[in-house]
């Protein structure tokens, strides 16, 4: 019988984990192994078995579709983290199942495509005796170990587009435009898009703003004869003193859904300047649609890793971007802490040299 190996996506999907898929099948095909699927994330390892057998000519059009073909999960029995630095041990008996399910049907390997939570629960299974290697994806950039996720350029390229096009309707109205990103914990999409959309204003977790800088940087502008400001926020990004704005509206740090900073931007810098002031959530756009060129190439070769890491039995490692290059790294060098934006690091001051505020000068 040919050699098996599995894969599954978990967590929050993102544009490129099926070219990750395909890149997976594919070079597996060339082994003469046989690659299978779970469905929804690692739910699909526990009874009745949820998964599908991948057949290498069925890939072509997964280089360039976004979301999972497999579908995902960041709830239900394997959730293994709560809120932003906290681990839950997931059940043994949950554990167990997932290895027996995973011994019985002959795999070499478990591929586990993933950001924080998923990668954590893939180490569970590992110390568990299930062969694990992780691909890391979000488009939050926020995972420490690699330089980059896959994901994370297609969702900054989306919030240029917008905020390209919120720039022209912003000058022709001399409107301030308040555009929210994703980021939970990190700022990096925000960062990123805020300077390649040309930007004015900022707003990221790692850096709390106070709205006196804000409309200082705004008042500035007015000055030098410019009547419009855009403004990039952060979903996590918080005044000082102030806490994470969630979707509901409520207050809270632990993993709730945010949402609703943007509004509240909005709101007190329209009260503050007498400027006419709108709002845009980009929200899930971020998230769904195909992978830009760089993360199908990306993709491609973590997929490809991948399978040099199982043909290497290089167990308990996570492919990752260093300098360039498709390395193996721990997943336990990955998982726990977050990689955020360095406030002293090159993109901050890459901005600030720019004369983009960040809301704290
Ligand atoms: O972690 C990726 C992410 O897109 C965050 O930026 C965002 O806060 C979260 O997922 C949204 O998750 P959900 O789609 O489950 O609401």
């Amino acid at each position: 019988m040919a050699e098996r190996i599995g894969i599954l996506t978990g967590g929050g999907d993102c544009p490129g984990l099926n070219a990750v898929i395909r890149a997976v099948v594919k070079s597996a095909t060339r082994l003469g192994w046989e690659t299978i699927g779970f469905h929804g994330g690692f739910e699909g390892l526990l009874s009745s078995v949820s998964f599908q057998k991948l057949d290498h000519r069925e890939m072509g059009a997964l280089l360039t579709s976004g979301g999972t073909v497999l579908g995902t999960s960041n709830r239900g029995r394997f959730a293994a983290k709560t809120g932003h630095g906290e681990t839950q041990t997931i059940a043994a008996e949950i554990l167990d199942e997932a290895k027996q399910n995973v011994d019985a049907l002959g795999l070499r390997a478990l591929i586990c495509v993933g950001g924080d939570g998923s990668l954590t629960i893939a180490q569970q299974l590992f110390e568990h005796g299930v062969p694990v290697i992780g691909v890391p994806k979000t488009i939050d950039n926020d995972l420490e170990a690699t330089e980059m996720t896959f994901g994370f350029d297609s969702a900054v390229a989306c919030a240029t587009d917008a905020l390209d096009r919120l720039h022209t309707t912003a000058a022709s109205h001399n409107r301030v435009m308040v555009l929210e990103v994703m980021g939970r914990y990190a700022g990096w999409i925000a960062a990123h898009a805020g300077i390649a959309g040309g930007g004015d204003i900022i707003l990221i977790p790692e850096i709390p703003f106070s709205y006196d800088a804000v409309c200082r940087k705004i008042a500035e502008r007015e000055a030098m004869g410019r009547q419009f400001t855009l403004v990039v926020v952060a979903e996590g990004a918080r005044a000082k003193g102030g806490e994470f704005v969630t979707h509901a509206g409520v207050v809270t740090n632990r993993e709730a859904r945010l949402g609703g900073i943007g509004a509240v931007v909005a709101a007190e810098l329209g009260e503050r300047t007498g400027k006419e002031t709108r709002v845009v959530v980009l929200g899930h756009l971020q998230r769904g649609g195909g992978p830009t060129t760089f993360d199908r190439l990306l993709c491609t070769r973590f997929g490809a890793r991948a399978i040099k890491l199982v043909q290497e039995g290089t167990f308990g490692y996570m492919v990752a971007l260093r300098a360039s290059d498709t390395v193996a790294v721990k997943i336990t060098e990955a998982i726990g802490r977050l990689r955020t934006v360095p406030v002293d690091g090159d993109i901050v001051e890459t901005a600030r040299m720019l004369g983009i505020s960040f809301g704290d000068e």
